[in-house]
């Protein structure tokens, strides 16, 4: 495990993308695992800079996000489609049909699920896996309590989960309840990831997640395990 310091959001961001560039450099037609929430922002950001100075070239990459709510149409301005097209599928080179984000409308869910692994799976798994942490430990939305070794799902969210995303939404009520989410098993899979974790409310969870005991109430805990996990995080106390 590799663990960077960042000296700031900025400073967390510029090396994330850094990292993922470096990934994109080394093999063109690469698979990344993409995360939404708000830490990759800045990261996204940066990525489409570097393309816009064509520093970066998106033309053979595949991507899959790692989760989106159920009973969200892609359209739906709060869905994690939408969040995906405004802060980087729209502004890069990535071709409209190697981009994936799951499916939460479909009606057989559970056969959305099954697919969605083929599908990484008929493109040889990710080979660099982004990732953020819930206050909570969740990563993507594998929740506490949930066994490792699940396939991509359908969740229920928890209470701590909604009141942190509620921000997107007008009131809890509005918000969808479960979600479909890539499972632990396939995040690792991935060849590499890379956690990104911002501000000091990161703090606890990320040191019990790298340095705790191994357990499903703290999902992040077992990228202990991945042979190759690096950390960029800004969690440092200002005072
Ligand atoms: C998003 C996702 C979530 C977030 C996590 C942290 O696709 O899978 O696990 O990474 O909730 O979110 P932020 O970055 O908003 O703190």
């Amino acid at each position: 495990m590799k663990i960077i310091h960042a000296k700031s959001y900025a400073d967390l961001s510029r090396k994330a993308a850094n990292i993922i560039s470096a990934q994109v450099i080394l093999k063109p037609n690469c698979v990344l695992g993409l995360a939404t929430g708000s830490t990759p922002l800045g990261t996204y950001k940066q990525l489409i800079e570097w393309y816009n100075k064509d520093d970066i070239d998106f033309s053979q990459v595949t991507t899959f996000n790692l989760d989106e709510y159920v009973g969200l149409d892609p359209a739906d301005p709060q869905s994690y489609h939408a969040y995906m097209r405004e802060n980087l599928f729209d502004h890069v080179n990535l071709r409209k049909n190697a981009v994936h984000v799951p499916d939460g409308m479909v009606e057989d869910l559970a056969d959305a699920c099954k697919r969605y692994d083929a599908l990484i799976q008929s493109h040889g798994g990710i080979d660099l896996q982004l990732l953020g942490i819930g206050k909570n430990g969740h990563i993507a939305f594998n929740e506490p309590g949930e066994a490792f070794e699940k396939d991509t799902h359908i969740v229920t969210l928890e209470t701590s989960t909604l009141q942190a995303n509620r921000r997107f939404f007008g009131t809890e009520e509005d918000m969808p309840k479960h979600a479909i989410t890539m499972g632990i098993r396939m995040i690792m899979q991935a060849k590499k990831i890379l956690l990104i974790a911002d501000g000091e409310s990161k703090r606890d969870i990320l040191n019990k997640a790298l340095y705790g005991p191994i357990s499903a109430q703290v999902p992040a805990s077992i990228l202990q395990l991945h042979p190759d996990l690096t950390v960029v995080c800004h969690v440092e106390d200002k005072t």
